[in-house]
């Protein structure tokens, strides 16, 4: 049995690396929705810990909702199937939205998002990802506001997960590849 830390192959990005990513993140979002009161959307479960810290620093109204869709399973491949587990409490209609993502890898998840909302009539609708795998892309999706453009490689922590696991790693790391291997 192997611990949490021996786990991780090697960090990406260090907890201080994280915190000045979303510092400029929520910056950039402060300056381009002043007055607009947008409504951010967390994407359950991935995004929890980036929105979290995300809103804490954006200067000004914002309000927040949660959707919990789904791709992946336990698998470290995305299916391409996208479930909704959980949809919002409030509507889009006429709202300025930021989908908050912790990572576009396919862009499955994105692409049938920004179709969902549009249907639902949202004025606006921009993404924040945190981190951005340009390798995995199999569908033309592209975050507005990018953290890391990070290498294809199966990355876990700050809220990603493999198998539901390390998602409270307060930093983002590289799985060992003999985790899911075996
Ligand atoms: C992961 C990740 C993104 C999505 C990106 O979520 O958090 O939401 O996959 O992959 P895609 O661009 O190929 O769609 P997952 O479906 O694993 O659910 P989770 O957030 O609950 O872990
Ligand atoms: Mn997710
Ligand atoms: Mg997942």
């Amino acid at each position: 049995d192997s611990t949490v830390q021996e786990d991780i192959e090697k960090v990406l990005y260090s907890q201080a690396d994280i915190q000045a990513t979303v510092a400029r993140l929520g910056k950039e979002l402060t300056t381009d929705y002043q007055g607009k009161n947008p409504l951010f959307i967390c994407i359950l479960k991935g995004a929890i810990v980036f929105m979290t810290d995300l809103i804490r620093q954006v200067d000004d109204f914002v309000e927040i909702d949660f959707m919990d869709v789904s791709s992946y399973g336990n698998a470290t491949v995305s299916s391409g199937e996208v479930k909704i587990l959980k949809d919002l409490d409030t509507s889009v209609q006429g709202r300025d939205v930021v989908i908050v993502e912790d990572i576009v890898d396919t862009g499955a998840t994105l692409n049938y998002l920004i179709k969902l909302l549009s249907t639902r009539q949202a004025k606006t609708i921009k993404i924040v990802a945190l981190m951005d795998k340009a390798a995995g892309r199999k569908l033309p999706v592209k975050a507005d506001y990018v953290g890391f453009d990070v290498p294809n490689e199966f990355v876990v922590g700050y809220g990603l997960d493999y198998a539901e696991k390390y998602r409270n790693l307060p930093y983002i790391g590289v799985l060992a590849p003999r985790v899911y291997e075996q």
